[in-house]
């Protein structure tokens, strides 16, 4: 959907590489921030939050990485109201054509006493000394007013007042911790429009937590009362229960113009790719039921409904599912497709073009699905790709896996494991008994490879329907402090959980902290 008939132009600030990777338990390398902020930059998102780059050196790099490749969103980085921090901000986003440092404190009373433990009068001071550092930068300063819902609305107005007088072109009001409630968010989003003398130098920005469920509908509260950007994330992953989910807040928009009198100007049609991106690449399955990009969320099971959408689908549709990106018709390929045929349905699903490189890896891999799995929906295709976007060199690989389970059997695991390192590459074929297929799978790699990795988390789902539906397994793995998510895909879920587990090693072995 193209917002061509907008009636006010509104912003869409995207934060999934900065508020929702800082909840998502494992930090994303540059390259996988770099390949989810080219698909936000597809998604034609007005600013891109991108990471916080004093709170690591792999942050920093992030962000530098994405401002040197990314043109055309603002690229955005958050600090606190630290002279060092926004200096940080600075030197990572120097590369980048437009942008933004987004800077901030405390406002409500428990930030000041019990967590910054200072006065009113030096918070005020520190937020002008920010926002008048980070001008020295950039013209586009955003100021970010924490737990501003819990905060005392004469002080909220004075800090908005000072910061927008030091140069803040756009104010934040971040419902910090999900406490508001859609109309009172809305009150005070019309109150800060009456009551900051200034406001019309600045865009009124919110940005909402999901701790009660109500992210989305206070975003679109502030929204009607006078905001003019939403902050928001993919899938609406976030702190704790989240931040107001950004393909819910566009849709509600789109769906419902005449009463937002506003138009956000997204490509909806890379809403659902992108949703499977970040869900794969910071391991959070999304939920079936998820509003717009759940799997269910343009199934219809009673015979009434079924009915009603056969005669048409309006009756219970508001939404087309193709205007999200959702093919409707179901191409099924076949060990017998071509490279070329391949090549037109990732097309088709709107992939961009790749290069012949890494179309001859995507094949090989479909054709070891094709020869086992018959037949390859377009579910399958999309795990094909997201296994192809990790960045981390395959320092280990899985050249062969056997195992031995059943009713009466210990269950025994033999992997042969490849290692490629500066060049040179060996072959390790070890055997290990577990507490089932799996357990003994993992037995065997440590031996293999040598190293003492620990598994925190492993869950698995089936992609498609069906017996030979493929499995998809994501792990969460640590060695020495480091932490992160690993994803398989295959038909048998014994060597789906296998590769899940040597895509997280790699990540591990290849990791920067
Ligand atoms: O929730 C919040 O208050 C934030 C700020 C740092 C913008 O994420
Ligand atoms: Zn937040």
């Amino acid at each position: 959907m193209d917002a061509k008939d907008s009636k006010e132009k509104i912003f869409i600030f995207d934060t999934t590489l900065r508020d929702g990777e800082q909840a998502a338990g494992s930090h994303l390398g540059s390259l996988e921030k770099l390949e989810i902020a080219k698909q936000l930059a597809r998604l034609k998102i007005d600013v891109l939050e991108v990471g916080f780059p004093a709170s690591s050196p792999e942050d920093f790099k992030a962000v530098q990485l994405i401002s040197q490749e990314i043109d055309g969103p603002i690229i955005c980085a958050l600090s606190r109201a630290v002279k060092e921090d926004i200096d940080s901000c600075s030197k990572a986003l120097a590369p980048a054509k437009n942008k933004r440092i987004h800077t901030g404190i405390g406002v409500s009373p428990i930030h000041m006493e019990r967590k910054l433990k200072k006065s009113k009068d030096e918070v005020l001071r520190l937020a002008i000394e920010a926002v008048k550092h980070a001008k020295q930068y950039t013209k586009d300063v955003e100021f970010y007013a924490e737990d501003a819902t819990r905060a005392d609305p004469k002080f909220l107005c004075t800090v908005l007042q000072a910061v927008i007088e030091a140069g803040a072109t756009v104010v934040n009001i971040p419902d910090t911790t999900g406490y508001a409630m859609p109309e009172i968010y809305g009150k005070l989003i019309a109150l800060i429009k009456k009551q900051v003398p200034n406001i019309k130098k600045a865009i009124i920005s919110v940005h909402c937590h999901n701790d009660l469920g109500l992210a989305v509908a206070n975003s679109l509260a502030g929204l009607r009362n006078g905001a003019r950007q939403i902050e928001c994330t993919m899938n609406g992953i976030g702190e704790r229960a989240g931040n107001a989910a950004l393909e819910e807040i566009v849709m509600a928009i789109l769906t419902q113009k005449d009463y937002f009198k506003a138009s956000p100007k997204i490509q909806t049609k890379e809403l659902y790719r992108t949703s499977h991106l970040v869900s794969h690449a910071l391991g959070m399955a999304v939920p079936r039921n998820k509003a717009i990009v759940g799997s269910n969320a343009f199934a219809h099971s009673s015979g009434i409904h079924v009915d009603g959408i056969l005669k048409d689908r309006l009756t219970y549709e508001i939404i087309n599912p193709e205007e999200i990106g959702i093919t409707q018709s179901r191409v099924i390929l076949t060990a017998r497709t071509g490279r070329h045929g391949l090549k037109h349905r990732l097309k088709e699903l709107g992939y961009p073009p790749f290069s012949q490189e890494r179309l001859e890896k995507v094949y090989e891999r479909f054709l070891e699905i094709a020869d086992r799995k018959a037949m390859i929906y377009d579910e399958d295709l999309v795990s094909i790709m997201e296994s192809e976007i990790d960045t981390f060199p395959k320092t280990y690989s899985l050249e062969f896996l056997q195992i031995i389970s059943g009713t009466d059997a210990v269950p025994t695991a033999t992997v042969k494991i490849k290692k490629v390192e500066n060049g040179k590459e060996t072959l390790t074929l070890e055997s290990a008994l577990g507490d089932g297929p799996v357990d003994a799978a993992y037995k065997a790699i440590d031996k293999a490879t040598g190293l003492e990795i620990k598994l925190t988390d492993y869950n698995i789902r089936a992609l498609t329907s069906g017996g030979s539906a493929m499995g998809e397994v994501v792990v969460n793995v640590s060695q020495k402090g480091k932490k992160v998510f690993g994803h398989g895909g295959s038909t048998d879920v014994v060597e789906a959980s296998a590769l899940a587990y040597v895509n997280g090693i790699n990540k591990l072995v290849n990791k920067t902290e």
